[in-house]
């Protein structure tokens, strides 16, 4: 090989270090560099990846998922930076700056979301096993996490705190925000809220129940709520329950679904679905707005939606 070809193939190496390399999984990302479609981090364990997220038609967020899809195709997404303004396919990307900031910049370079942090170089964006996106700085102390901002979903060992509410998805393939949550009440109870466009009102604990008689106390401020790798979920205001298959080997997630409960799900490996490990709320027909204002609600229905059913109301 001659002198001026090994040194264009030596600065083609140089050139592109910086860039992501696709063929191998990656768990980290150093300053300065940046992911776009189809690049991801994979946790060490293989179990999560974060990447662009198809979110639409040439819409995608940037998501963390369960890497595994379950039988019938589907990631189940455990986190998004932007749910409720996708960005384009082509040209939009997350990069990590050389002041330390994390953005996510669509096809026309807008800025659409970002950590707001920063730090001098070099800095650390990692996936770690337990689903947590951290970013740290050179001295390996984290700056930023996914675990402190949950769009859903609750992983093991993350906590909802005050700062932090679980809000439902729009509809099963409508990931945007929509208009469920649970979260800690001004009184340090952990409730669900309905928060639609023309009402909003609190339907778990049951309203008219006071806060002892829903087996809750609201004396502690802390208003921390998590759940172990056993599946023993504890929150301040003394709400404790553990997963019908409570045990650890198990993967689970809390997740605020789409029709106003709140599930746990346990991860049934081999034939990869989910099954429901607990719910707040047996009987459905309680979650406000769940029929809408001209319908009413039953439990005529039979079969997997819980025997809920809506029907119009005469006239
Ligand atoms: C999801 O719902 C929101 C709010 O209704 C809407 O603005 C958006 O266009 C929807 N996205 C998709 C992909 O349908
Ligand atoms: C890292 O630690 C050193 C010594 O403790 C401190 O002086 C420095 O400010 C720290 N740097 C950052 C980026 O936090
Ligand atoms: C799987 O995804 C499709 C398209 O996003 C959606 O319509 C469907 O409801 C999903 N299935 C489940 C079980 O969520
Ligand atoms: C409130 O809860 C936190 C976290 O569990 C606990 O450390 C603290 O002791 C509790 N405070 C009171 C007054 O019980
Ligand atoms: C989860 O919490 C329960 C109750 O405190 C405890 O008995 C169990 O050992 C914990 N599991 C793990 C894996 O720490």
């Amino acid at each position: 090989m001659n002198t001026p070809i090994l040194i264009l193939l030596i600065s083609i190496l140089l050139f592109s270090l910086p860039l992501f390399s696709i063929s191998s999984p990656h768990d980290t990302l150093l300053t300065p560099s940046s992911l776009s479609i189809p690049n991801i981090l994979t946790s060490p364990n293989g179990v999560f990846t974060a990447g662009f997220h198809s979110a639409g038609q040439n819409a995608y967020s940037f998501s963390i998922w369960f890497t595994k899809p379950t039988s019938d195709g589907n990631l189940t997404v455990v986190w998004t930076a932007n749910r409720d303004q996708p960005v384009n396919g082509k040209r939009s990307k997350l990069s990590l700056l050389k002041s330390g900031n994390l953005v996510l910049t669509d096809a026309a370079q807008f800025t659409v979301w970002s950590t707001n942090t920063n730090s001098i170089p070099p800095l650390q964006l990692k996936l770690l096993d337990t689903g947590n996106l951290v970013l740290k700085n050179p001295n390996d102390t984290i700056i930023w996490e996914s675990f402190d901002s949950p769009t859903d979903t609750l992983l093991p060992s993350q906590r909802l705190t005050r700062y932090s509410k679980l809000v439902s998805s729009r509809s099963r393939s409508n990931f945007s925000s929509g208009y469920y949550a649970l979260l800690f009440d001004n009184d340090n109870l952990l409730r669900l809220l309905f928060d639609g466009p023309e009402i909003s009102s609190v339907y778990w604990p049951d309203p008219w129940l006071n806060s002892w008689e829903a087996g809750r106390t609201s004396y502690n401020s802390s208003r921390i709520a998590a759940f172990n790798s056993s599946g023993y979920f504890r929150s301040t205001d003394n709400l404790r329950f553990r997963a019908l298959d409570y045990g650890i080997g198990v993967w689970r997630r809390l997740t605020m679904d789409v029709d106003g409960n709140v599930r746990m799900y346990s991860l049934d490996e081999k034939r990869s679905i989910w099954s429901v490990s607990w719910q707040a709320i047996q009987q459905p027909c309680k979650i406000h707005g769940v029929c809408g204002p001209n319908a009413i609600c039953n439990y005529d229905f039979p079969g997997e939606n819980a025997g809920r059913g809506c029907s119009c109301l005469p006239g």
